[in-house]
């Protein structure tokens, strides 16, 4: 799908792209597959990752405008959310692919987290969220029938011990999905989150010991991991009008891992492993 022409289906839509980093972010490849399906865009990030990545090639390659906004500051996402109001009128469709934690960064251990750094992993992670749906909304951003979506991971429902604080933004941020979900609903405006397996971008690789849970979901999903470009190409489906019920959910796109149990194969490699131990 990633190089056929698209099949118009968010012709006529108009929508905010928030965490485009550089060409392996999974906002990026989305913004792509919105500008291959006939979305008029903006893009987002924070002013710091203007500098340090790509995102004038991504403007010249979806003809979209670039708008700074750090999302811990609040007057900053409001400013945005006006400037976007004068400009575009209203928005049919948002994504939040915003992630970051000092402490993971650090390698600070769970039982010893910063507890300044763990406010920022929550408040750039998950309460932005609120934050971007609720400046968007009282600035009269919002249309009818819309759609917005954020990227979540199992780590809210399953621990995995180097995600660490991360895997709690993750639960926070699937709440207020299902929270606002519930309060937009009355105008047709539906908020998910799409629960993604591990994926090779530069958030993804900064975590301690990133290959080997790369490795582990890939062998046990029945499916194998799924890339950004097929996240992408979910996205679209959850932006355009073919899923206009769908809400308040987490949309596992891994390949059947958050279901499989063990693979054949991991069976085979543990049992070899553990003969040889004995
Ligand atoms: N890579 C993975 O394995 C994976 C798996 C599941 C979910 N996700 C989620 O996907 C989303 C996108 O991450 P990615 O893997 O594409 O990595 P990425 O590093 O390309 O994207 C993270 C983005 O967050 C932005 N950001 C950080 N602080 C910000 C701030 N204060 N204001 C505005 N933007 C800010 C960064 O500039 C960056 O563009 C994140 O929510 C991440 O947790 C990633």
């Amino acid at each position: 799908m990633a190089e056929s022409n698209g099949h118009g289906l968010l012709k006529g839509k108009k929508g905010i792209i928030f965490g485009a980093l550089d060409e392996r972010s999974i906002a990026w490849r989305i913004a792509l597959a919105c500008h291959r399906e006939g979305a008029e865009l903006a893009l987002s990030n924070a002013p710091i990752a203007m500098r340090l990545g790509k995102l004038d090639t991504l403007a010249e390659q979806t003809g979209a405008g670039i708008y700074p906004c750090d999302v811990s500051d609040n007057d900053d996402v409001d400013s945005l959310m006006k400037k976007l109001k004068e400009e575009f009128g209203g928005v049919d469709f948002i994504l939040h692919a915003i992630g970051m934690s000092p402490n993971v960064r650090k390698k600070i251990d769970y039982k010893d987290l910063n507890y300044h750094f763990y406010n920022q992993t929550l408040d750039i992670s998950a309460i932005s969220l609120h934050k971007v749906i609720h400046y968007a909304d009282s600035n009269g951003l919002l249309n009818k029938g819309g759609s917005i979506l954020a990227l979540s991971y199992i780590g809210a429902q399953r621990i995995f011990s180097k995600y660490s604080d991360m895997n709690d933004a993750k639960a926070l941020l699937e709440s207020i999905a299902r929270n606002y979900g519930s309060r937009l609903a009355d105008r047709g405006i539906r908020v998910n989150t799409v629960s993604q397996a591990p994926t090779k971008t530069s958030a993804g690789t900064g975590i301690k010991g990133f290959d080997s849970m790369f490795t582990f979901a890939d062998k046990i999903a029945p499916l194998g991991n799924p890339d950004a470009d097929e996240c992408a190409d979910y996205c679209v489906t959850l932006f355009s009008d073919l899923t206009r019920k769908v809400t308040m959910q987490t949309l596992y796109h891994d390949g059947g891992f958050v279901t499989a149990g063990i693979s054949e194969e991991m069976i085979n490699s543990l049992a070899k492993l553990y003969s040889e131990k004995d």
